[in-house]
């Protein structure tokens, strides 16, 4: 990339900030302005340019950012996920769909001083699938495409599916009327599972009980899992996460044939998670204590996602099977992080 590039990045602080920004800091050359609701986390300062402690849903934020720089590039990340959603999902709504929507503004406006398209690069979910019931789910929604059961029974799956479908208008159809020419933006998206990374734990998802299991059973602490043993879901650990976003981000526009993409790269069920945790640590005191709520959630995301597209189209391919995640990557970074 060259170092005329200037990239924001919002949702600096969140698991995919951390590990975008350390990857970047480490091969790219760009200008990094990263604007987080919190203070950035300090390993990550020396590798931004700029940072701004701001609400994404503030208009004066976007004003800021928008008039003190010119971005070739938007990563999107800052969201509140499924279970913290579903608390208030009025925030829920305002957070992840007006602070979107403000972005997009944003993208779009600065298209036209850039004078060709901002790249708008959006992490959506598994989230925005909804699959009615545990025994559909079982029997006709084990590898689901982009466009299959796409009704989700969450605010935040609600909010994902919206934000697609407005990054889609900012890219085809946005033109105001005061307008000569309109302003589109490159809009890329990419439906990630549930993701685990070695160094940082989500909070507020209802994937986390992948990340949970392993971060206490590293830190001898007990846990009980809040889904049942045979909950499947499509799990991917953070790096290739971080080359998902990036290899999109890179694509030529010519090659993508759709604005949305499924990525995957492994489907344990709970049990299966715990499997290869206790391997590495046989004394994990960790047991099962199915909540309603959350166990009705991951019962309704698909067991797994069908992510040939992506395959097919920008060269997709995860490096961590779920092997390799855990032996090469999740358990000895554990390990050092709580030596
Ligand atoms: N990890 C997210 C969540 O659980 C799904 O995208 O909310």
């Amino acid at each position: 990339m060259p170092t005329d590039e200037t990239i924001l990045i919002t949702g600096a602080n969140g698991e995919i900030g951390h590990g975008l920004i350390q990857h970047l800091c480490s091969s790219h050359q760009a200008r990094i302005v990263a604007t987080d609701i919190v203070p950035l986390d300090s390993s990550l300062q020396a590798a931004c340019h700029t940072f701004v402690q701001g609400d994404i849903t503030d208009p004066a934020l976007a004003a800021r950012l928008g008039g003190e720089h010119v971005f070739t590039t938007i990563y999107h990340l800052a969201s509140i996920l499924s279970t913290k959603g579903e608390r208030d999902p009025e925030l829920a709504h305002h957070v992840n769909v007006d602070g979107t929507l403000g972005l997009l503004r944003l993208a779009s406006d600065q298209s036209g001083k850039l004078g060709r398209p901002v790249k708008f690069i959006y992490p959506s979910s598994i989230a925005a699938y909804g699959i009615p019931d545990l025994e559909t789910k079982q029997r006709d929604g084990r590898v689901v495409r982009e466009d299959e059961w796409c009704f989700p029974a969450t605010m935040y799956g609600v909010n994902k599916l919206t934000c697609e479908h407005l990054g889609r208008y900012y890219a085809q159809h946005y033109r105001r009327l005061d307008q000569e020419a309109p302003m589109r933006i490159d809009f890329r998206g990419l439906r990630f599972p549930g993701l685990i990374s070695a160094l940082t734990v989500p909070t507020g998802g209802t994937s986390d009980y992948g990340p949970e299991m392993l971060h206490h059973a590293a830190q001898s602490k007990p846990y009980a899992c809040f889904v049942r043993p045979d909950s499947q879901l499509p799990f991917m650990v953070m790096p290739d996460a971080i080359t998902a976003l990036l290899q999109l981000e890179s694509a030529r526009r010519e090659n993508l044939g759709q604005l949305i993409y499924n990525v995957t790269s492994f489907s344990p069920t709970a049990a299966e998670i715990l499997e290869m945790i206790l391997r590495a640590f046989p004394a994990a005191q960790i047991t099962f204590a199915p909540d309603a709520r959350r166990q009705g959630i991951v019962d309704s995301w698909p067991a797994d996602v069908d992510d040939s597209a992506a395959r097919r189209e920008w060269g997709w391919k995860p490096a961590y099977d779920m092997r390799r995640s855990f032996e090469d990557y999740l358990i000895p970074s554990v390990r050092q992080r709580y030596a």
